[in-house]
């Protein structure tokens, strides 16, 4: 029988570090799956010529890490991940829930990971290096949470190296920092036409000035952006090019090249908010790959692991990488490392793929359900996103079509929420479907909405 052995020579550092990486490596490829058993470290270290404190040493940590398990008398086996069923079957969903039915957040779907976290926390309580996560650890993170961010990024098809990776409590932290690390009072920030809420409101704390751009049906207008840039200067671009909060649209890839194009010809500094990007089944390439050195990309495991973690990780050039992490610093020290190390964990040993995977089955689930009850209704959507958005017909404005949903027990939000302008004429609300945990709730409330549309053309509307 061949024995697993390490790719040793390909490597730099110390040889137990080196072990340590070739093991994350093949458990990453697939090469080592889940309950395979690894040599015992004596014979790795004989067939290596290494001394086997050396082995040990690296298994010793990969335990640590959650990636191996040793089990007495057996052996040491990389870890077994939990089989996807038990993740997101109904039975976790259906949990009943009172009062309005609620589709106003945006949250992931509910009761998916707490069987991972429960068995990460007691693996972590048997860790003998604990106390390394009650330091502080400012300006660096722990080298193994960084790497395990390279990985993450590498699943939207982001080319970062360690010195790139910058951890923040979850997108809303990266996206205030990466403000603070490139952009001073008065600077012009430019957003997308409708855009996620909380960006006017930093910018207004942080004394920027905020212009918008237009969009159309594929997304922002590259003319539009453009122009502004001509004529006004601006110093950052914000954007969310996949699944976009709210409108759904994903950019196409000749979209993106243009911005690229156009970010490039006027030095903007462009702020990509990814997070949605690996909830997609087919990833786009990020903006960040066309123009890597002008481009803070942020990816979250809010949406595809769980929000509680509050965990991050921003790619940026190096000079703006220092400004970020002075910008961290300054607004919280470091996000918690215990924190960071559930996440990265998850992310080393396959959970959060497993998760990823349930909350985009899910997604697709209710999408599809949403699809044929609003069947008549005219909408934007993506079979991978948390969210619709709904146009109204003529008689309605969003806010009196929200109150009247409300009436009925519906909550939504209105379009106008997304919008930074004084003066909006957006015609749509967005409907999230992913904060319910119950499918039935959601369908009724989709029933609801979908009555209200059609009524909507016999009464007089309700005029906020
Ligand atoms: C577009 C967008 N960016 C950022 C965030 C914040 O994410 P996090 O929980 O990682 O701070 C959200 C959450 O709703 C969002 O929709």
């Amino acid at each position: 029988m061949t024995i697993w052995k390490p790719d040793l020579e390909s490597r730099a550092g110390p040889k137990y570090r080196r072990i340590i990486e070739a093991i994350t490596d093949d458990i990453a490829s697939g090469a080592l799956p889940p309950g395979t058993r690894l040599p015992p470290h004596r014979i790795l270290a004989y067939e290596l010529n290494i001394s086997p404190h050396t082995t040990s040493r690296a298994y010793a940590h990969c335990v640590a890490r959650g990636m191996l398990q040793g089990q007495i008398g057996r052996g040491t086996f990389v870890r077994m991940v939990q089989p996807e069923s038990a993740l997101a079957s109904p039975g976790n969903l259906e949990r009943p829930v009172e009062g309005p039915i609620d589709f106003s957040k945006n949250l992931p779907f509910p009761g998916v990971g707490a069987n991972q976290l429960s068995q990460t926390l007691k693996e972590l309580g048997r860790s003998s290096d604990l106390e390394a996560y009650l330091d502080y650890q400012v300006g660096h993170s722990h080298g193994h949470q960084l790497d395990a961010g390279v990985s993450w990024l590498a699943r939207t098809g982001i080319r970062a190296s360690r010195d790139d990776v910058v951890l923040t409590c979850g997108a809303q932290h990266g996206i205030l920092s990466a403000l603070m690390a490139t952009a001073r009072p008065g600077d012009l920030l430019l957003t997308e036409e409708l855009t996620y809420a909380p960006v006017s409101l930093m910018a207004r704390h942080l004394g920027l000035q905020l212009a918008t751009v237009i969009m159309d049906d594929k997304g922002i207008c590259p003319e539009a952006l453009n122009e502004v840039c001509q004529k006004q200067r601006p110093k950052v671009l914000y954007i969310t090019p996949t699944i976009q909060t709210p409108t759904t649209i994903t950019l196409d890839t000749k979209r993106r090249a243009e911005i690229a194009e156009i970010v490039l010809q006027h030095n903007l500094i462009l702020i990509e908010d990814d997070v949605y990007g690996p909830l997609r089944s087919t990833p786009m390439l990020p903006i960040a790959e066309l123009v890597p050195e002008r481009t803070i990309y942020i990816s979250s495991t809010s949406k595809c692991l769980a929000p509680g973690l509050r965990t991050a990780f921003l790619k940026a050039p190096d000079l703006i990488a220092r400004g970020l992490r002075s910008a961290v610093a300054l607004s919280c020290w470091m996000p918690p490392p215990l924190m960071a190390e559930i996440t990265c964990r998850w992310i080393t040993d396959g959970t959060a793929d497993l998760l990823t995977r349930a909350q985009r089955t899910e997604a697709n689930k209710r999408q599809s359900m949403a699809g044929d009850i609003l069947a008549d209704a005219t909408l934007k959507s993506d079979p991978d996103g948390f969210h619709i958005w709904l146009s109204l017909p003529v008689q309605w404005s969003p806010s009196a079509f929200c109150a009247r949903a409300s009436q009925k027990g519906v909550q939504l939000t209105a379009g106008e929420t997304f919008s930074p302008d004084e003066i909006c004429r957006t015609k749509e609300v967005r409907i999230s479907l992913s904060h319910e945990p119950s499918r039935t709730r959601v369908k009724n409330g989709l029933y609801i909405l979908s009555k209200l549309l059609k009524v909507s053309d016999q009464m007089e509307p309700l005029v906020i």
